[in-house]
């Protein structure tokens, strides 16, 4: 959109309407404080509606959201009069910033409050001399997260106020986005985006600026997939429930590769919605707003709001009413809350303050929209064209007397059925992939529900007859009822398409046993596998697992490969760099 700009240029000077436009834009940002790089003066003498504001835009991104909204971003940028390049933040190496002027950040926020794999080659820049060589830099950031983790956004507030401390300059401020970040994104994208490009930049072309046209099935248009199969992993008397689905995607035209994530919109749990309904004193069948338009109550709780966890805007709700549980909230007693949130969801305050009545409105605002939950798919195209596999622990509990169930596990383990499909989308992997060279070998980690994508990349490189060694770390609680998979990768190591398989069940014996202890046990065959090239993969639990097993990747470096703890850090930094170290944790 171009905007008004003020009169710099006179009307007499020898420039053309184009040039003039341009120029009253440039002194404008200038006068405003803006920098510009050379760069842009040559967009004066070519005719100012051709001038493009080169932009860099960088994402940290793990399962892709970021990535895909920085390339969104990047494409936009080009109908506003900015020339975006996205790149992963870890390309900033490659970049020369004394030729740039203009900066965008997209990340997301991951472990507790830490950087997005790709992203944390840049944070530890950020905090260099190097990075000194920003100061001349506008900047904005986006950062995208989930309000249910504490440190909300933290990697992209970090890095905002890093480059700020740093000299840089916030042209556009800092946004924050929740799972439902649709509205902010694209209000910040325009904003930013204008922030750079003073008149607005040449006017987009009718093509350019039209929504883009609903390209198939995607997170907003999911396809209602058929589940065929549903099938319980774990042995008779096992303390788990793991389930192995298949899901056909024949007639959606949707495509994946080994790596790659299903996004599954869940429907929550009737029995939930029931008590829910009962507590508010409400039939179900009264109006409320959803993402889709008005509908009633009890359709809108099934399938557009999230009504197990307590959402901050409940919980201050709440907290207003309740002067016991307002305590809580202040920030001295923060575990305390911790402790009293545990287990405890929307059902429960709505018990346990009978007093406090809601309208079906009013109830539904105080909640967040239901999000999607992603699986990594644990099968390859080139082995199961036309569906796809998945490997879910599926999350039942008892808290304060009542069963409860995970949204999504429990739809897929329990409610769907011929009548109900699965609406699901893909989600592409950013970087977690097999090597692109067969010939390379693999170390995979993934105890638990870790192993589904390495059975995605075991099938998709026999299938592609990859030469290259495959190393599998894979630990469960029990070898007689937790060994997922066990005959097809038995099958494997005898045919030597698995080259290697190092199992750690945990509670097989007294002290535990997990994957980081076969590691150790190996350590100077997996020194050897490393030197020789092979990438490294771990996926499953993030809060725990991922990181003792990167602890213990680096003690191997040190011990097996001869190195200092300094020398293991800067191995393991360039085995990311080279994206020889990926991750799919959660
Ligand atoms: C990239 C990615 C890949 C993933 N891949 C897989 C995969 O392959 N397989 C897989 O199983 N999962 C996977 N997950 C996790 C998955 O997305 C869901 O988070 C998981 O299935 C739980 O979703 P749910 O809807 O069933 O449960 P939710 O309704 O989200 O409930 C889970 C919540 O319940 C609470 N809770 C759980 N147990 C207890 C307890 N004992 N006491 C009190 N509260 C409790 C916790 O707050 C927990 O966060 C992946 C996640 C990501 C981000
Ligand atoms: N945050 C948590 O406290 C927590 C706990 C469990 C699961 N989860 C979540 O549960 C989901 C799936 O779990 P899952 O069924 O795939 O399996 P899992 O719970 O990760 O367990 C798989 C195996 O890993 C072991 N394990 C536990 N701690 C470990 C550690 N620090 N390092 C290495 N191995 C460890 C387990 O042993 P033992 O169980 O015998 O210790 C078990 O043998 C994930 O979403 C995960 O995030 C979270
Ligand atoms: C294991 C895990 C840890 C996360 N930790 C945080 C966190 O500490 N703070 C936060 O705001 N969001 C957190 N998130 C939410 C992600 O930042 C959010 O889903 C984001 O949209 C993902 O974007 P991406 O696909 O680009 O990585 C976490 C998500 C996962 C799966």
């Amino acid at each position: 959109m171009n905007q008004p700009v003020a009169t710099f240029i006179p009307e007499n000077a020898p420039f053309d309407a184009g040039q003039r436009l341009w120029l009253n834009g440039y002194m404008a940002g200038l006068l405003a404080g803006k920098h510009f790089p050379p760069a842009i003066l040559k967009g004066a003498a070519n005719g100012g509606a051709q001038a493009t504001v080169p932009l860099v835009i960088l994402f940290g991104s793990q399962t892709g959201t970021a990535e895909k909204i920085a390339k969104q971003l990047a494409k936009e940028s080009r109908t506003r009069g900015c020339n975006g390049r996205a790149l992963e933040a870890g390309a900033h190496a490659g970049i020369d910033w004394s030729q740039e002027t203009n900066l965008l950040i997209v990340t997301s926020t991951y472990g507790d409050g830490d950087m997005p794999d790709n992203a944390q080659a840049f944070w530890d820049w950020l905090q260099t001399d190097a990075a000194k060589s920003l100061t001349h830099l506008n900047f904005s950031v986006l950062a995208l997260g989930d309000t249910n983790y504490e440190q909300f956004c933290a990697a992209g507030k970090k890095i905002d106020a890093r480059l700020e401390a740093l000299g840089a300059k916030r042209i556009h401020p800092l946004e924050v986005c929740d799972l439902d970040y649709e509205a902010k994104v694209k209000a910040w994208s325009a904003g930013a985006l204008a922030a750079f490009a003073p008149t607005g930049g040449p006017a987009a072309s009718p093509e350019a600026i039209k929504p883009a046209a609903v390209e198939g099935y995607s997170k907003t248009n999911p396809f209602p997939a058929k589940l065929i199969t549903n099938r319980k992993l774990n042995g008779e008397g096992s303390q788990k429930e793991t389930r192995h689905f298949e899901i056909s995607l024949e007639g959606s035209g949707l495509n994946y590769e080994a790596g790659d994530a299903l996004g599954v919109w869940p429907h929550n749990c009737p029995e939930l919605v029931a008590e829910i309904l009962a507590a508010l004193g409400c039939d179900g069948e009264e109006a409320v707003p959803t993402a889709k338009g008005e509908l009633p109550l009890r359709q809108a709780l099934t399938s557009f709001y999230d009504v197990s966890r307590p959402a901050a805007e409940l919980q201050k709700f709440f907290s207003e009413r309740n002067p016991a549980f307002a305590a809580l909230l202040t920030p001295e007693r923060k575990d305390d809350l911790k402790k009293f949130l545990w287990g405890r969801g929307v059902v429960d305050f709505l018990v346990e303050n009978p007093g406090v009545k809601l309208s079906p409105k009013e109830f539904t605002a105080l909640l967040k929209p239901l999000a999607p939950r992603l699986y990594s798919i644990s099968s390859s195209p080139k082995a199961h064209a036309g569906q796809v596999h998945l490997t879910i622990n599926v999350v039942r509990y008892d808290s304060l007397g009542r069963p409860r169930k995970g949204a999504a596990s429990t739809f897929l383990a329990d409610r769907v059925n011929d009548g109900i499909p699965v609406p699901v989308f893909i989600q592409t992997a950013h970087g977690f992939r097999p090597p692109a060279d067969g010939g390379k070998p693999v170390i995979m980690v993934g105890p638990g529900t870790g192993v589904a994508p390495f059975r995605g990349f075991l099938h998709e490189r026999s299938a592609t007859g990859a030469t290259g060694k495959n190393w599998l770390f894979f630990g469960e609680q029990r070898a007689a009822t937790d060994f997922y998979y066990r005959d097809e990768l038995e099958k494997m190591l005898a045919d030597g398409r698995l080259t290697k398989l190092s199992t750690a069940f945990s509670r097989d014996q007294a002290e535990k046993i997990y994957v980081q202890t076969r590691m150790l046990e190996n350590a100077a065959e997996l020194w050897a596998w490393l030197e020789a090239g092979a990438h490294f993969y771990v996926c499953g639990d993030a809060s725990r697992m991922a990181r003792d097993v990167d602890d213990a990747l680096h003690k191997i470096i040190e011990s097996a490969g001869g190195k200092s703890a300094e020398d293991a850090k800067a191995y393991v930094a360039k085995l990311k760099s080279d994206k020889r170290y990926q991750r799919d944790v959660y």
